[in-house]
């Protein structure tokens, strides 16, 4: 699915150095690192902060409590995501109102926003955070409009979305505030947990600053209650040598999956879509939008088939995500039930995301490609 030592062999001087660097200096938490780390993402996405934390999930409860979110407010986002999109809302004290998703990309649909907009739940909302789920920016240019017209906050789960652009901006600048997730497995990865705040609001950086060390603005002196969720020097380090190859391997991600469609046309296998006949229902990019292809995944009827077929000739294939949020036993409280939420549901029974990185050779597709097309026929 995913072989992270093809990334490390090239980089493997200049990882070492970097974390030596930390050894040296004994720069363990923030300090230089990180802050050199900061500076060169902030440039890097054309926003005026960028702000290392301990992991993404962090990230989304830092930006929402920095926006002001808190008890008695309400959050809208997408049952068809990681469950940090939902869980964040919650740790900030606030209620998470869900709304489906647009069945062609995956994100959260402006439309089914605006319907909860105009519904009675609509008072407590103070800001809706949309996904950029796998690597796609979700529609902005619906989400700017109904945050103007109902004067909501935006938080961006821009998680998946290193590099991701909507119509010439980069995900982290589109919204008010933005959350970053570097786990191992992402686009731009750490070595361990990692994530990043971005904003252009002076204020909320400089909340985001206390509330990830203790709510402390001086030293031992606490304003609010905020929590320890720092970026560590070792991370900050070692992303700040990846910040160097990012834009490079988003392109070969890119690359990779223009190769997977022309394969996939090729063998006659490709469905218009939104939803699978026989065959798979490609992704693919939303006018406007820069895709980054954090996953590639493809819709298709006989998904767990398919699945265990590729399992048994060793290809790797994932869900993401096989349970909607609203069905969560962990989220029952949000008080939603099976069939509110028809999109999402679907998705969550066809959708499977097949092996992309950048490193990944045509060879290795064309095998994904064939076994597929044996499956089906
Ligand atoms: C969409 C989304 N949001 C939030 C997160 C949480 O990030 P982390 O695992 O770094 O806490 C992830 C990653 O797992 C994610 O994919």
């Amino acid at each position: 699915m995913l072989d992270l030592k093809r990334q490390y062999a090239p980089l493997h001087e200049e990882l070492l150095a970097a974390v030596d660097h930390v050894l040296k200096t004994q720069q363990f938490i923030l300090g230089e690192p990180v802050a050199v780390f900061e500076r060169e993402a902030a440039a890097q996405l054309g926003v005026a902060y960028a702000l290392g934390c301990s992991s993404g999930t962090d990230a989304l409860w830092l930006a929402l409590a920095a926006a002001g979110i808190g008890p008695g407010d309400a959050v809208v986002t997408t049952p068809f995501s990681f469950f940090a999109s939902a869980s964040s809302i919650l740790r900030a004290g606030a209620t998470a109102i869900l709304a489906d998703i647009d069945p062609g990309t995956f994100n959260l649909g402006p439309v089914a926003v605006e319907n909860v907009l105009n519904s009675p739940q609509a008072a407590a909302i103070k800001a809706i955070l949309p996904v950029h789920l796998y690597g796609q920016c979700a529609d902005w240019g619906g989400f700017r409009r109904l945050a103007t017209e109902h004067n909501l906050k935006l938080v961006e789960d821009a998680a998946q979305a290193y590099g991701a652009e909507w119509q010439g901006v980069k995900a982290g600048g589109l919204g008010d505030t933005a959350a970053f997730s570097f786990y191992p497995t992402k686009n731009l990865s750490a070595a361990g947990d990692a994530g990043m705040v971005t904003t252009n609001s002076d204020e909320l950086a400089e909340r985001v600053k206390m509330l990830r060390q203790h709510g402390m603005r001086r030293r031992y002196y606490h304003d609010e209650i905020g929590w320890n969720a720092r970026m560590d020097g070792f991370q900050g380090a070692i992303l700040s040598v990846k910040l160097r190859y990012i834009a490079g391997w988003n392109e070969a991600r890119r690359t990779a999956a223009a190769r997977y469609a022309a394969l996939f046309a090729e063998a006659g296998l490709a469905e218009a879509g939104p939803y699978p006949v026989h065959g798979v229902v490609l992704p693919h990019e939303a006018p406007g939008s820069k895709h980054v292809w954090h996953q590639y995944v493809i819709r298709t009827g006989r998904r767990d088939e398919l699945r265990a077929f590729l399992a048994e000739r060793k290809i790797g294939s994932e869900i993401y995500y096989p349970v909607p949020l609203h069905m969560q036993d962990a989220l029952k409280e949000l008080g939603y039930k099976v069939g509110d939420f028809p999109e999402a549901e679907r998705a969550a029974r066809e959708v499977l995301a097949l092996p992309i990185f950048p490193e990944i050779r045509e060879d290795e597709q064309q095998t994904v490609v064939a076994a597929v097309a044996e499956f089906l026929s």
